[in-house]
């Protein structure tokens, strides 16, 4: 891709960027992206001229593009239900289909509020948290001082990026608790059999898996996409962990690959676990489980 020329408006801008990224609303979020004039505002600088910082910044952020890297990565944030969170190759890139998760795990932390004591607190863990996409909209969007969610992932770099994006959300992310290690063997052991929630987006790919999209392979990391031969290596070890950490009537629920229905509501069956359902994404296919510890 060539280096931009200096002078231009920003609706020049946008159409050439449009015509080397194939794309006018690619082009859009690139060019909000350097000129810092985001939604509404962008419209308002149409017709002025970027700065030479502005201009680096587009081909800088055009060259990435134009060797593969993810349209997140290159803006180094994406929004995720309420929130805008940084992203990098840090951390699995937060995908609309979680969205729904989100929403199925805030309607559990609500009912459980709801028919709680006043002053009762919400225990609730979102274990492989990667970006923090799912326990930050927890603490983001339920009842302030009302919950504490523990954040956790095997990888330090990933809880780097959840603890930037805590730092992002202010005030919300005081309930918001971190801690690095492998599924459940993160939580402190004072958490067992206390938890009133748990959410969790594992990896759920099996290796070799060729109908994995080429930039996910080459871009995003292999530690949040891939689970063993069968897909199902740590779905395994969250249904069988679930009902020594839950507390009675506490929920799990976990986003699964299309495909992995059956298998994953006889391990959460095997694990003790009752009122297994699975509930399809707008696309209609099964893609959240849900379980109750009775
Ligand atoms: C599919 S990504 C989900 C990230 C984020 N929760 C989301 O929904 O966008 C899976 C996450 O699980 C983490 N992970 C992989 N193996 C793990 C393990 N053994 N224990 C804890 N986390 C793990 C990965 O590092 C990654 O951040």
């Amino acid at each position: 891709m060539s280096a931009t020329p200096a002078g231009l408006t920003w609706r020049r801008l946008w159409d050439d960027t449009a015509a080397q990224v194939g794309s006018r609303a690619e082009a859009r979020w690139l060019c909000e992206e350097a000129s810092g004039a985001f939604g509404g505002e962008f419209g308002d600088v149409l017709d002025e001229p970027a700065t030479d910082r502005m201009l680096a910044h587009l081909d800088a952020m055009l060259g990435r593009y134009a060797v593969g890297e993810p349209l997140q990565y290159v803006l180094g944030h994406w929004a995720f239900r309420r929130l805008d969170l940084m992203v990098d190759r840090r951390v699995l890139i937060p995908r609309p289909e979680t969205e729904l998760v989100a929403e199925v795990a805030l309607a559990a932390a609500a009912d459980l509020l709801a028919t709680a004591g006043p002053g009762t607190v919400l225990r609730a863990a979102d274990l492989g948290t990667g970006s923090g996409a799912l326990g930050l909209s927890l603490a983001f969007e339920l009842a302030r001082g009302r919950t504490e969610v523990w954040l956790t992932d095997v990888s330090a770099d990933a809880l780097d990026v959840a603890r930037a994006n805590a730092a992002g959300i202010g005030i919300a992310g005081g309930g918001v608790r971190f801690a690095e290690g492998s599924w459940w063997d993160a939580l402190p052991p004072a958490l067992r059999g206390q938890l009133d929630l748990v959410v969790c987006n594992p990896p759920y790919i099996a290796a070799g898996d060729p109908d994995v999209a080429a930039s996910v392979e080459e871009w995003e990391p292999h530690g949040a996409l891939y689970a063993g031969a069968d897909g199902l290596d740590a779905l395994r070890v969250l249904a069988d962990g679930a009902s020594a950490w839950l507390r009675p009537g506490g929920w799990l629920v976990m986003e699964i690959g299309a495909g992995q229905r059956d298998a994953v509501s006889g391990l959460l069956r095997d694990g003790g676990l009752a009122d297994v359902e699975v509930r399809a994404d707008l696309a209609g296919r099964d893609r959240i489980a849900i379980a109750r510890r009775p």
